[in-house]
């Protein structure tokens, strides 16, 4: 290369480097994967250090990542939030032990190797045990001020548990500290929000580390709540007096997570404390196996000095610690054809592109089939069928192409044409100006209507049931419902000819439509499926208005007062019931005798956890485990001895074991007494 071709390379990769950091620290939409980031970077590093002529002061390669955001206060970090160095084999991982071998003239050096939590860090602040302060990283210097988005994190505590606490083991609290950690999605929140939003138009989010920053950097605390977030600690900072005297003489790191367990605070799932390089290895390698089961997404695994004298003296470099590398785990991903694109209709009328692949193993579980997001997305990455793509398990669940391999292209292969017309109706599509989505705007279309009565239907509606899916798709193909009131209208003559012996299950399925005319308002206001509503809203809305006819006629005013409803919802349901078909619709289920039973009463009363389940698991403070279903039988509520998906919440004290574990992997709220008592009222 000329010298002018190296300045232009390097003037290339700065550019592409800061519009990168932009995309991923502000708005939380990266393009690339963190590998092909980090290729970038190393690059131009290198380049750099060949060239020192060309070199520049702000260079990404000296500046770390900076997300703050206007509208949050800034605050200083009383010592910064370092990033670390990412490496990606195993000799780099080696050579980070030599230098540290070297430097202290010692093999045998303890490690702690834990999981990198693919979350948005934030720096907590405990005064004299009360949490008082929540910061982004930032700029590691100074980070955005989000302690009211941070407290809306159920599983947060408010206060450290100090010795003799009720029945906590806890700690002593110094009087300040700064406890560093990762927050978080579980994989079940993360799909359910992106379900939410594909139906409303809206571009999903790549994975759940995305949507979190997204979340935690929303100005209203409001929408932050009903989106779950979760925090995991695992790093100390400043702390009076200094933590290698105070609590629990954690001088070490294996020390410091058992003062972060006994204050009360979430903590890593596991860690391994390890001696030498060669064991090091062998617990990277076992973290790896091991990560697929915790309840967050991982992308590495994170080796610290054990010792916090040995991590003063190795001191940092001006953007990490010498102390601690991150090794990547190599993305999962696999190269397969794309057999053809399919698109789906959903509920709203939204079209969703699938990929149809030839069948590969990617994770340990065969691939078939993997979103391809929306139109933009399809044409961005060129995708088209034929081609060969790479598939990554994002968030590693739900798999998404991320790119092709041109090189293997065949000439036949040409770009992809998005339907002009609906697949399953023929009407032609509509896309609105700033949507991302195409939509099939034919309201009558049997795909959207098929998707509604099943949501109309669903657990999260009025829970009719045996009235699954496949049963709505054979009402919808034989014309016998045409939309959501049509369920009330079913014919008893009509059902029987469904085939021979099926008079029970037909009584059946009328009673239970008869009886899911009295459901609870807020499931009629749910089924409804108005864009952005989802259960939670559904039931501030049913509390406050009382009844359907009150909701179609609510006033934006009125809608904004309600907490928990922001302006995009207000917006939403307002427009729903300007349409004159929405408001005809609920009309038609009040003449074919729909009466909601009154809303639930508001907490406090007898009844307040009637169709929520328990599970109890571990050592309660101060109930028994008798005394707390005692309780929650009292409120209406169930009790239940083995996790599902239908858990509302498990009651977890101390030692909880596995159940605890199943909670965290599929979502399930997890409470501890206080806030159980505080949930009964008390
Ligand atoms: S220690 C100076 N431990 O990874 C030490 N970081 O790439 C700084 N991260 O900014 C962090 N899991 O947000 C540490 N177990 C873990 C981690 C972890 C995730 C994040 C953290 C940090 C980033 C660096």
């Amino acid at each position: 290369m000329t010298s002018a071709e190296v300045h232009e390379r390097i003037a290339d990769l700065r550019a592409q480097v800061a519009r990168h950091d932009e995309l991923y620290h502000r708005q939380a939409k990266p393009e690339v994967t963190d590998f092909e980031y980090d290729l970038l970077k190393s690059e131009l590093a290198g380049l750099e250090a060949k060239y020192p002529q060309f070199k520049a002061a702000d260079s990404p390669t000296t500046r770390v990542g900076d997300d703050r955001l206007e509208g949050f206060a800034t605050y200083r970090h009383r010592l910064p939030m370092q990033s670390l160095d990412n490496t990606y084999s195993e000799a780099d991982l080696r050579a980070f032990h030599q230098r540290l071998v070297n430097l202290f003239g010692l093999e045998d050096l303890a490690y702690v190797v834990e999981p990198k939590i693919d979350g948005v860090a934030v720096s907590l602040t405990y005064e004299k045990g009360a949490l008082v302060r929540a910061v982004t990283r930032g700029s590691g210097f100074e980070g955005d001020e989000i302690t009211a988005n941070a407290r809306t994190i159920r599983t947060l505590p408010k206060e450290l548990k100090r010795p003799g606490s009720k029945g906590a083991k806890g700690a002593p609290v110094p009087n300040v500290v700064e406890i560093r950690g990762e927050i978080y999605m579980t994989l079940a929140e993360f799909e359910r929000i992106n379900h939410e939003r594909e139906e409303a138009g809206e571009a999903p989010f790549a994975n759940p580390r995305n949507l979190t920053a997204g979340t935690i950097k929303q100005l209203d605390t409001r929408e932050v709540a009903r989106r779950k977030l979760e925090i995991v600690l695992y790093g100390s900072g400043f702390c009076d007096p200094a933590l290698d005297h105070a609590a629990a003489s954690a001088g070490t790191q294996n020390a410091f997570h058992g003062l972060v367990k006994a204050w009360g605070l979430p903590s890593v799932e596991r860690f391994w404390t390890t001696h030498g390089i060669d064991e090091t290895w062998k617990a990277v390698q076992e973290l790896d196996k091991l990560r697929h089961s915790f309840a967050y997404a991982t992308d590495g695994a994170v080796v610290k000095l054990d010792s916090f004298a040995q991590q003063r003296e190795a001191g940092s470099t001006a953007k990490a610690p010498r102390w601690a590398i991150a090794y990547k785990f190599a993305a999962e991903r696999a190269e397969t054809r794309l057999k053809a694109i399919t698109v789906q209709v959903g509920r709203t009328g939204v079209l969703t592109p699938v990929a149809e692949l030839e069948p590969v193993l990617l994770a340990g579980t065969t691939v078939a089939r993997a979103t391809l997001h929306n139109q933009d997305e399809i044409a961005r990455k060129d995708i088209r069928v034929g081609d060969f793509v790479m598939v990554e398990k994002a968030g590693e669940v739900i798999p998404a192409v991320v790119g092709v391999n041109t090189a293997r292209r065949l000439p036949e292969c040409v770009a992809y044409v998005f339907p002009a017309v609906c697949p399953v109706c023929g009407t032609r599509t509509v896309r609105y100006e700033g949507e991302v989505a195409v939509r099939c705007p034919n309201v009558n279309c049997p795909a959207q209507v098929r998707r509604r009565v099943q949501h109309f239907v669903s657990k999260a509606g009025v829970d009719v049931e045996g009235l699954g899916e496949a049963m709505v798709d054979t009402l919808v193909e034989k014309g016998w419902v045409k939309s959501i009131p049509d369920l009330y209208r079913l014919q008893r003559d009509d059902l029987l000819l469904l085939g021979k012996s099926v008079e029970k299950s037909t009584d059946n399925l009328l009673a239970a439509l008869e009886a899911s005319k009295h459901a609870e308002l807020w499931r009629f206001i749910n089924g409804l499926g108005i864009p952005h509503v989802g259960a939670s809203a559904a039931k501030d809305l049913a509390g406050k208005f009382g009844s359907l006819e009150a909701l179609t006629e609510a006033r934006r005013d009125d809608l904004l007062a309600i907490a928990g409803i922001g302006e995009t919802m207000a917006d939403a349901i307002i427009a729903h019931f300007n349409e004159p078909r929405n408001r005809a619709l609920v009309s038609q289920l009040l003449t074919l005798g729909v009466a909601p039973a009154a809303p639930a009463r508001p907490p406090g009363g007898p009844g307040q956890l009637s169709g929520r389940t328990f599970v109890l698991t571990g050592t309660l403070p101060t109930l028994s485990r008798e005394e707390a279903a005692v309780k929650i039988d009292a409120a209406g509520g169930k009790v239940s001895s083995s996790v599902s998906r239908k858990t509302s919440y498990v009651l977890a004290g101390d030692e909880a074991g596995s159940k605890l574990e199943k909670a965290r992997s599929l979502g399930v709220p997890v409470i501890d007494e206080r806030e159980f008592l505080q949930m009964l009222g008390g």
